[in-house]
């Protein structure tokens, strides 16, 4: 069994992103900058977004945080999100998920430029990723490929099963696994909520990619012998020994299903690492995009 190790190889990657902007330094350009608007006080988006303005200080690029009140109107958000679409400084930016009630979701990921849309959840990206188009690949989705290239795991053929139908994992990676091209060529079936006797396809799967939120759901009797597992669960379960009062735990019974895995991602420090990553990475080809 090999450990993915989405740590090790979002530090790689890192550091690849970090020679590429002391290059573009070295040139007296702008080095690629990214904004991150919050909206509320979720302490998991907090963090999420946290590590993300901290990732960019780690490369080199200039971020911006915007923080706005979990009272703030639909109309306050598009304005702010009008701003940073004029903002000649700002190459890209993400608008962190989920957004309070009175919000509506949809017409805020339609405000977004699609040329600064690092999340790639904008219609029109999100339709050039169906495509097999270049535009920007959601960064969860996108982290994972990257892990299974660099680990050289076969997809080609390959029976994948995806766990969970959301905009952000799900869906998307339902599309690349079956995309033309590696990672790819996979054969697909996406799971879902309303999904009959799960078991029976999970343990007929050669990849396994769950996005459902459900701590422990993948158990060791519903994957085959020599699957691989990818885990992007990250649900904060109450834990009064740990210093925060909660750990980290995914999707994946990993105690047991590692004993059968071929290959497997550790929560945490496998999918979670990568996702900031690849968002880096859509920054700076917004920023190459920015200056063409
Ligand atoms: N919430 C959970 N994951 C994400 C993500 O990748 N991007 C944004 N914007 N919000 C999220």
């Amino acid at each position: 069994m090999t450990i993915l190790d989405g740590k090790k190889v979002s530090n790689d990657i890192k550091n690849e992103i970090a020679a590429e902007v002391q290059k573009i330094k070295d040139k007296g350009e702008k080095v690629p900058h990214l904004a991150a608007i919050i909206v509320g006080n979720d302490g998991a988006s907090l963090t999420y977004v946290g590590s993300k303005v901290k990732a960019c200080e780690r490369v080199g690029f200039e971020s911006t945080l915007v923080q706005m009140s979990n009272t703030t109107s639909e109309i306050e958000l598009l304005e702010k999100i009008k701003e940073l679409n004029e903002d000649p400084e700002i190459d890209g930016f993400i608008v962190q998920l989920p957004l309070p009630s009175q919000i509506n979701e949809q017409k805020v990921l339609l405000a977004v430029n699609p040329d600064k849309d690092v999340d790639g959840f904008h219609p029109t990206n999100f339709g050039k990723m169906a495509l097999d188009m270049s535009t920007f690949i959601p960064a969860t989705p996108f982290g994972i490929l990257e892990l299974l290239d660099r680990y050289g795991v076969e997809t080609k053929g390959k029976h994948t099963v995806v766990i969970g139908r959301s905009h952000i994992v799900g869906r998307p990676m339902s599309i690349l696994m079956g995309r033309k091209g590696f990672p790819g060529n996979s054969t697909v079936t996406l799971t879902h909520s309303h999904t009959k006797n799960i078991t029976q396809i999970t343990s007929q799967a050669d990849i396994i990619i769950s996005a459902l939120g459900v701590p422990n759901f993948l158990k060791a009797e519903m994957v085959k012998d020599g699957a691989v597992i990818v885990d992007v669960g990250i649900t904060r379960v109450a834990d009064e020994t740990r210093p925060r009062g909660y750990r980290i735990v995914g999707d994946v019974d990993f105690a047991n299903v590692s004993e059968k895995a071929s290959y497997i991602t550790p929560v945490p420090g496998g999918v979670g690492p990568m996702t900031i990553a690849m968002l880096l990475k859509n920054t700076l080809l917004a920023r190459e995009r920015h200056n063409q």
